[in-house]
């Protein structure tokens, strides 16, 4: 066979090739494109050819290793594109996976349970600002420009750039009230979950962000006994407990005041410790909104009466989910989020 023939003869060789295993195809890599193969043989003979030939046949030649490579690509393609098909690892009826959505923080729990409830009794939700004016935290709620609570001990004071310094980071939700009052009519029911300060040292019990719910309700002729069955109503809801007991208290807002205590029982070890072997749980501040409070916020007190309470939800939540460290709340480790899911 002289060189043309061969080339010939090699065109409707690789027209015949196929290969439908692995070995297959490496036994067509051998056999044409290997270190002893067809194509280094032809390169050698190559080299015999004429001069006045070679240009020819060195151009058909280079096509043909092309073609041979192409196909051998094809071959290794085609068979992984099977063993794709025959291993069944996509599972197309499989439920896809979830998205991690993170979990409610056990204080979220808190606040959404205690809205629920108030909310099944007509209360709707307000908000004030974390920075409040001395106005709405302190003096419309009847503090004496010397009370205590004013003390550099326990407020935040925010510096104003233009030069006042009246303004604060609220120390408690009863600053809601006011904001209420003066922006609503009666009949007023509301209650206020958020965020407070106070300068206190951070440990395991106390911290110096917390967060409360305050409640208001205000209407003519609201009594002392409307107080008492709606605090009766939240603890059996929320505590699952149905017995209160009010003790006098002071607080500059209210007249009268008093202290709820819920009755928690005594029944295990862990009733004993909470209650401090008395079975009783103080759990909010409460009374009857001072006349002051309501003249100070255009409410007419000789038309208007209500009632007001607020608690700290920190310490319910420590209760509820075992939370043994305040400062755990505010870390926000998702190993610790994760754990907590609401009792409703
Ligand atoms: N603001 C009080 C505090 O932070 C809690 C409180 C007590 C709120 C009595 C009230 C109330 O609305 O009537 O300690």
């Amino acid at each position: 066979m002289n060189f043309s023939e061969k080339l010939q003869q090699l065109v409707a060789d690789l027209d015949q090739e196929k290969a439908s295993t692995a070995e297959e195809t490496e036994q067509f890599r051998i056999k044409y494109l290997g270190s002893k193969g067809v194509f280094k043989a032809l390169f050698e003979d190559f080299k015999t050819v004429s001069s006045d030939e070679k240009r020819a046949f060195g151009k058909q030649l280079n096509q043909l290793k092309s073609t041979a490579e192409a196909k051998f690509e094809e071959m290794k393609a085609s068979l992984n594109a099977s063993t794709t098909a025959t291993k069944p690892h996509l599972d197309l009826t499989r439920p896809g996976s979830l998205f991690d959505i993170g979990a409610e923080h056990p204080i979220s729990i808190i606040k959404r349970e205690i809205i629920d409830i108030f909310h099944g009794i007509g209360f709707s939700v307000a908000e004030g600002p974390e920075i409040e004016d001395d106005w709405h935290n302190f003096s419309a709620l009847n503090f004496p420009p010397e009370h205590p609570a004013r003390d550099m001990q326990d407020t935040f004071f925010v510096k104003n750039p233009n030069g006042s310094d009246d303004f604060v980071l609220r120390t408690h939700t009863s600053s809601v009230q006011v904001r209420t009052m003066t922006e609503q009519k009666p009949p007023i029911r509301i209650i206020a979950p958020g965020r407070v300060f106070r300068n206190e040292a951070v440990s395991a019990r106390s911290h110096c962000i917390f967060h409360q719910i305050e409640g208001l309700y205000i209407d003519e002729g609201v009594t002392f006994a409307d107080l008492k069955q709606t605090l009766e109503y939240f603890a059996k809801e929320f505590f699952g407990k149905s017995k209160i007991r009010l003790r006098p208290s002071y607080f500059p807002f209210t007249e009268p005041s008093a202290e709820v205590d819920v009755y928690w029982g005594l029944e295990n070890e862990l009733d004993h410790r909470i209650t401090k072997g008395t079975g009783w749980l103080e759990v909010m501040g409460c009374g009857m909104v001072d006349p002051a409070v309501l003249a100070s916020s255009n409410i007419d007190p000789e038309k208007y009466s209500g009632f007001a309470f607020g608690m700290g939800l920190e310490r319910s939540a420590m209760q509820r989910f075992q939370i043994p460290d305040i400062r755990m709340i505010f870390e926000n480790d998702v190993r610790f989020l994760k754990q907590f899911q609401s009792a409703l």
